[in-house]
């Protein structure tokens, strides 16, 4: 009987095919619509704020070019907008090796990893989004690979099948991922440095508001800049976003620069209001303390009376509710605080006794 054509073909051959398919099939979520590549931080006198991880890479990354070495795998957590991707990049440009971008979910089989590993030269980044996405013989692949450099791979099918070793240039595998407690506990133990990135501070969006201004040659005076800052939701991508916004407005008003009055106008426009709280967040609050009683509630209950996905309330609005103490999550579901019955100017019923008793439990 005659062989099918990539049975016959060399392992490296299939992957590199593979390879191509993969890296062309991974997306680059929310990139597109805010600063072109050129545009974006490269080196880390670029990247804003965080200056305790930069502080922490910049030590480790020197080392390891000292010594001629990869860097040790890291893994990149926290909520969507922060700068993993861009930290990631960030990293590959300062050790001056290439970087192959893809995601957890896109890596179905075995095959699809082993493809990109083959495809990695000395001391390369390979970075894996939301990597705690990965499936379980996905990760099996890459244990080996992170630890020794090599891994074992299928090829073919039915009795046609070979198992063949492969080995991989010594490489660093960078993770991120929005997700901490979804991460598997093997794959977290072969990361050697693990940064939680955090939300930023007004200051630190101020100056990200100012250099994307600069770098997009339209300019904001210092208060707007700041008030766009203090709206961002401590988060880089919400900054740049709601700068561009106001940017249009200043320029179909006329206005040579984004001053307080466009932040106003702008603003008042987006539904953005002075805590950077949106239509959303209100209506999150509105449903958690009118019709629910400011909880407990279940996060699917919740996503489905705002009309939302379970996941974009968990990471998007959630978190930030947490982090400026208006929600909190406990072991029996969400509940409102006490600040945010104030922020929605209602008076807090004697239930939110109960509710805070279960969060001082919770912790
Ligand atoms: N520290 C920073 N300095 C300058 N720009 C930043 C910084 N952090 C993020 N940005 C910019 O903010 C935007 C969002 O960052 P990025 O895509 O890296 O976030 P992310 O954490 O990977 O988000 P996600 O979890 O959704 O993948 C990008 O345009 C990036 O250039
Ligand atoms: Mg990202």
């Amino acid at each position: 009987m005659k062989k099918k054509q990539t049975e016959t073909k060399p392992a490296e051959d299939i992957l590199n095919q593979e390879e191509e398919n993969i890296l062309a099939r991974t997306p680059l979520p929310g990139e597109e619509e805010l600063l072109p590549p050129s545009l974006r931080p490269r080196k880390f006198d670029e990247f804003v704020g965080q200056k305790n991880i930069v502080e922490k890479l910049r030590v480790f990354i020197a080392a390891t070019l000292e010594r001629g070495e990869p860097l040790d795998h890291t893994l990149l957590l926290g909520p969507p907008g922060l700068g993993k991707t861009t930290l990631a990049n960030v990293i590959a440009s300062e050790l001056g090796v290439q970087i192959k971008i893809t995601s957890g979910p896109v890596l179905n089989r075995a095959g699809d990893v082993a493809a990109l590993l083959t495809g990695l030269k000395c001391g390369d980044v390979l970075f894996i989004d939301e990597i705690h996405r990965l499936s379980k013989t996905v990760e099996e692949v890459l244990y080996p690979a992170m630890e020794d450099y090599h891994f074992d791979v299928l090829i073919g099918k039915g009795p046609t099948a070979r198992s063949i070793r492969m080995k991989v240039q010594p490489f660093t595998l960078i993770g991120a991922t929005t997700r901490e407690g979804d991460v598997t506990a093997p794959l977290r133990t072969r990361f050697g440095v693990v940064s939680r990135i955090d939300y930023y501070t007004v200051d630190e969006l101020t100056i990200l508001i100012k250099t994307v201004a600069n770098r997009l040659q339209y300019p904001v005076d210092e208060h707007a800049a700041e008030e766009i800052a203090r709206r961002s939701r401590g988060t880089p991508r919400v900054a740049i976003r709601l700068f561009k916004r106001m940017r249009d407005v200043a320029q179909v008003n006329r206005q040579p620069i984004v001053n307080r009055n466009t932040v106003e106008t702008g603003m008042n426009m987006l539904q953005v209001d002075r805590m950077g709280l949106d239509y959303i967040d209100r209506k999150i609050l509105e449903v958690l303390l009118k019709r629910f009683d400011g909880g407990p509630v279940s996060l699917d209950t919740l996503a489905v009376s705002v009309g939302e996905e379970a996941d974009t309330i968990y990471d998007v609005y959630e978190s930030f509710l947490i982090q400026i103490g208006f929600l909190a999550r406990t072991g029996r579901g969400r509940i409102a605080t006490r600040s945010a019955y104030e922020y929605m100017g209602l008076k807090p019923p004697e239930v939110l006794n109960r509710a805070e008793e279960q969060l001082k439990l919770f912790d």
